[in-house]
């Protein structure tokens, strides 16, 4: 106690010794001219950017159109609306010379059924949107190249019928998997394996009548949300349940669910559940 009581004392000596021998220093006139001089080599300096890194700036209008461009606080926005895939491709091939970060790639109301492989190779995209665009098939190497980047995929209302598993297996940094309103109607096993990541997954409004036993594989340890409103479940899928640890939220509305079984949600966090609606 008095060891303590003496340090204190002590070390706030020091400290006001040291005030004192600052402002002795500062009233040295050579070295506040030189305190000075430094002040205005600063302002003569260009202002330091937020962001570390190259500031992000647009192409020219002309060299994306129809897609338009917009610079955003971490990243381009970049939004190509009622076009095609010969359109969007020559957008992109604009935007690979100049390798900006694509905070948002947002391609909504697209005559798009199919997304070909490489389209987006050597961007740098964190969220990508392909909404109501026709979508019905997305080449295994379409996504690949975004494994780095991106956290956020929403490819609903679309045409989809399968979950695109071979397309998103290497998404390694997703959080976040919207898959509402397309036309599945099975999750087979480990349709999701490699997105170790995934936090939120969302299949509202699709036709899923069945779910295999091993179909969240994958998602065992980081997913959180989990939506299978809006589909055609007569039971609920148990197993397959079963094993996501570490989920709070599960909606499973709007289903064919007609009554609850007993084991139904035994796995042990099953009964954690925030949010249940059936
Ligand atoms: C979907 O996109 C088409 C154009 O391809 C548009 O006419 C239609 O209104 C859009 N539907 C919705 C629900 O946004």
């Amino acid at each position: 106690m008095s060891g303590r009581d003496c340090c204190v004392c002590c070390s706030s000596a020091g400290q006001a010794t040291g005030v004192q021998s600052w402002k002795t220093m500062f009233s040295s006139n050579i070295l506040g001219a030189a305190i000075v001089l430094l002040g205005l080599m600063f302002k003569l300096l260009p202002p330091v950017s937020g962001q570390p890194g190259q500031p992000q700036t647009c192409p020219a209008a002309s060299e994306i159109s129809p897609c338009a461009c917009q610079v955003k606080k971490n990243g381009l926005d970049i939004l190509c609306e009622a076009t095609d895939i010969s359109h969007i491709n020559k957008a992109m091939g604009t935007l690979k010379g100049k390798s900006p970060i694509i905070f948002y790639l947002k391609l909504p109301h697209n005559n798009l059924p199919k997304l070909q492989g490489f389209v987006f190779l050597a961007l740098d995209i964190r969220h990508l949107t392909i909404h109501n665009s026709s979508l019905a098939a997305i080449e295994e190497t379409a996504l690949s190249s975004l494994g780095k980047g991106l956290t956020q995929l929403d490819v609903s209302q679309n045409q989809l019928s399968n979950v695109p598993s071979n397309a998103v297996k290497n998404l390694h940094h997703l959080l976040i998997f919207n898959i509402n309103h397309n036309k599945i109607s099975q999750i087979h096993n480990k349709a999701f394996e490699g997105l170790d990541t995934l936090e939120i997954l969302t299949m509202y409004e699709n036709k899923i009548t069945s779910i295999e036993p091993e179909a969240f594989r994958g998602l065992d340890k980081k997913l959180k949300r989990l939506n299978l409103g809006g589909n055609e479940l007569a039971t609920v899928p148990q197993k397959a349940l079963s094993i996501l640890d570490t989920l709070k939220k599960l909606e499973i509305q709007e289903n064919k669910i007609k009554k609850i079984k007993d084991g139904d949600f035994e796995g042990k966090t099953l009964r954690r559940f925030i949010f249940l609606l059936l």
